[in-house]
């Protein structure tokens, strides 16, 4: 045997952790992995800036249960953008999830800025979960030491407001959705963002196997849902944008703020009308415009949808126009933190 199969010949045991740091080093070393510039764990109960540190008990239950909950924010330039929005539907999600957190909602806001000043990174994201915390594996939360929280930075080179500014490929040629085959969420379960993604991975996968950017789901009665990790909004004929109600998908942060900008393309005679409301898939298949919107994309527009063209099949003014207003909000709108750099000891 070669390689890493020849490790299962004889198992190696190693005693100390410092054999086993070593290990993870020389692993690292060899591969392309990506480096992750700061992680909080109330585990640790502090910031940790080594990648090789950056671990989860493996009895978190938020591991090997999935009780857990996350959300995210966009870093670009130096701003948090929209962090309050995110942190409410954590905390909503949280409870939702009947997981509480270690934490008040002002200690969680500080510990993000912190970790994010800390990890020096001005552009990428951050990603934060509240756990039922570790303690056991059993599927009970009372065996549980104490709820915890974890978060990280992940860097990137390119904000979505850089790209879409730039003229992304994927922003000026559009992209390909399909409808999804794999089952959709119960609402219960949709509303929440909770680390159960496995429906959301496998409409990914399925979508990418069929050459599609991302699937978008219908509902048992005909509504169109949401994408994997995306919200869709439509563009009537009569030049209409509508949302999906948030009644049966995730309360997409992105869209909502799509919905408060948009009704100055309304008062610019532009759009007649702006609102989430039901509607069926075969009415948003007339539709002359579609587009994904979430938070790092931020606005996508699609141009085929199951192998037919989306409206004249090219991208359309209004997806242009909302990518637009949705870039310029991220790079100079009111709701951005600026992350204090220069206090990060
Ligand atoms: C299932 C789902 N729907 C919608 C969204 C869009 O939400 P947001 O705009 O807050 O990123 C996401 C992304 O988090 C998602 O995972």
């Amino acid at each position: 045997m070669k390689g890493e199969e020849g490790h299962h010949d004889h198992v190696p045991v190693y005693e100390s952790g410092s054999e086993v740091l070593q290990k993870l080093q020389e692993k690292w070393n060899s591969t392309k992995q990506q480096r992750y510039p700061a992680m909080y764990s109330s585990v640790v109960g502090g910031i940790i800036l080594d990648p090789l540190m950056m671990v989860i008990p493996i009895d978190d239950h938020m591991v090997h249960r999935g009780h857990g909950v996350f959300d995210t924010a966009m870093l670009s330039n130096g701003y948090l953008y929209e962090l309050d929005s995110h942190l409410d539907r954590l905390l909503l999600s949280a409870s939702k999830a009947k997981i509480s957190s270690p934490f008040s909602r002002e200690t969680l806001r500080a510990i993000l800025v912190q970790m994010t000043a800390a990890s020096k990174c001005r552009n990428g994201s951050i990603k934060y979960w509240l756990s039922a915390g570790p303690g056991d594996f059993l599927l009970s939360p009372k065996g549980c030491t104490a709820p915890a929280f974890y978060a990280v930075v992940i860097a990137s080179s390119a904000t979505a407001a850089a790209a879409a500014a730039g003229g992304h490929p994927r922003l000026r040629e559009g992209v390909r959705a399909i409808t999804s085959t794999v089952p959709m969420k119960d609402p219960f379960f949709a509303a929440m963002k909770s680390v159960n993604y496995l429906a959301n991975a496998l409409a990914m996968a399925e979508a990418e196997e069929r050459g599609a950017y991302a699937s978008v789901w219908v509902d048992g009665d005909g509504g169109v849902a949401e994408g994997p990790m995306m919200n869709v909004a439509f563009v009537t004929g009569g030049g209409d944008l509508v949302v999906p109600a948030f009644d049966r998908v995730l309360s997409g942060c992105t869209a909502r703020r799509v919905l408060a900008l948009a009704p100055r393309l309304v008062d610019a005679g532009v759009l007649r009308s702006v609102g989430a409301a039901r509607i069926s898939a075969a009415d948003a298949r007339r539709c002359a415009e579609m587009m994904f919107v979430g938070s790092g994309l931020p606005l996508l527009p699609i141009v085929e949808w199951d192998g037919q063209p989306v409206g004249d099949g090219q991208v359309g003014k209004i997806a242009l126009a909302l990518s637009n207003m949705l870039c310029e909000d991220i790079k100079a709108g009111q709701d951005r933190v600026l992350v204090p750099y220069d206090q990060a000891s």
